[in-house]
């Protein structure tokens, strides 16, 4: 990535994270010091805060001024933190940002249910805001990222996964959630139907960008970038585009064995190594970065309707980064 991208983000994004820091830590109010620590260890672990700075931007594109925006964020943080603590469960991930993942220190149950209060918390934010319709946009991002996560879940494992298959699964289980914070800062800011429904289509697109780069980075970065194992996909059967697009690609020969290896009941590194070899040859890297940028092309194509202002600007650097991205 360029450093340019990352430090104008940085700049535009800092004077709120630190607000958003306090908020998250202001507004858990759990009864039970158990339930504090579990959902500390997630929140407080470094994560990029991504979805509570999108909606605060998307509610000042449309000319909020009322004050609340960093307040109402955090809704989409702790959705986000919810969802990460089930999904590891769910993946049997052992590492998150750089640290033992939570069920790996407590029980799968205590933190199963954690996520769920997590889940409350932002309910009750939300209720806050006297806004039904962002408790519309909220009902349908649970409803779709259980399904999305139950469905990727459900074929798990299964080779001939399609393209499609692929794109409706990282639609639900992420892209929903950041169309809903960029849609639910519009409704914030009382926005014309138009400025909203151009923001919502503008997360979608970031949302898939943003999902398909995170599956590169499990075929190309490293763990301590990462700060998640690569090679996890593979490893939990997940078959993601960079391997779908490889398979349909391949050879018979190459086929059948990147079959074995993806199903074989070990995990051996240097066929793992192999593996990547065999997806850059048939392309996989490079179909899914062209795939995610033509997201990002069509997110940044949904801001040109808005006057050029610093949240604008930081929405589209946003854009970018979501492909540019190392972590
Ligand atoms: C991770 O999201 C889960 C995905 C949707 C790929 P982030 O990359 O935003 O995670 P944190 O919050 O910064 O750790
Ligand atoms: C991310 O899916 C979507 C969620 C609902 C959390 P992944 O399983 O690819 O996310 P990571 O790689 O664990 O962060
Ligand atoms: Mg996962
Ligand atoms: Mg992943």
């Amino acid at each position: 990535m360029t450093k340019g991208l990352k430090q104008r983000l940085i700049e535009t994004g800092a004077p709120d994270l630190e607000k958003i820091e306090i908020a998250l830590e202001h507004h858990l109010k759990p009864n039970l010091e158990l339930v504090r620590q579990i959902a500390s260890h997630l929140l407080f672990s470094g994560g990029k805060r991504l979805r509570p700075l999108l909606m605060i931007h998307s509610a000042r594109l449309c000319g909020y001024r009322q004050g609340f925006e960093i307040q109402f964020s955090i809704i989409f943080e702790y959705l986000h933190a919810a969802t990460l603590l089930h999904d590891d469960v769910v993946d049997g991930a052992d590492i998150r940002r750089g640290k033992k993942a939570a069920h790996t220190k407590w029980s799968t149950p205590k933190v199963v249910l954690t996520g769920d209060f997590l889940l409350a918390r932002a309910l009750d934010i939300a209720a806050e805001t006297r806004e039904p319709d962002i408790i519309k946009v909220i009902a349908k991002i649970t409803r779709d990222m259980s399904q999305g996560e139950i469905d990727q879940l459900s074929k798990k494992g299964k080779l001939d996964l399609s393209e499609q298959d692929y794109l409706e699964i990282i639609e639900r289980k992420t892209a929903v959630l950041i169309q809903g914070a960029c849609q639910s800062g519009a409704i914030l800011a009382k926005a014309q139907k138009e400025n909203e429904a151009a923001l919502s289509r503008y997360g979608f697109h970031l949302g898939m960008a943003f999902q398909m780069a995170d599956d590169l980075l499990d075929y190309t970065a490293s763990a301590e970038v990462l700060g998640k194992n690569p090679g996890a996909d593979m490893r939990e059967g997940k078959l993601t585009l960079p391997l779908i697009h490889s398979l349909a690609q391949a050879s018979p020969e190459d086929q059948t064995w990147m079959k074995e290896v993806i199903t074989a009941s070990e995990f051996k590194s240097d066929q793992f190594e192999q593996l990547k070899e065999k997806i850059i040859a048939y392309k996989g890297i490079d179909y899914t970065r062209d795939r995610a940028q033509d997201h990002v092309k069509k997110a940044k194509a949904c801001l040109r309707g808005f006057e050029d202002c610093p949240s604008k600007e930081f929405l589209s650097l946003m854009a970018e980064y979501a492909i540019e991205r190392k972590v």
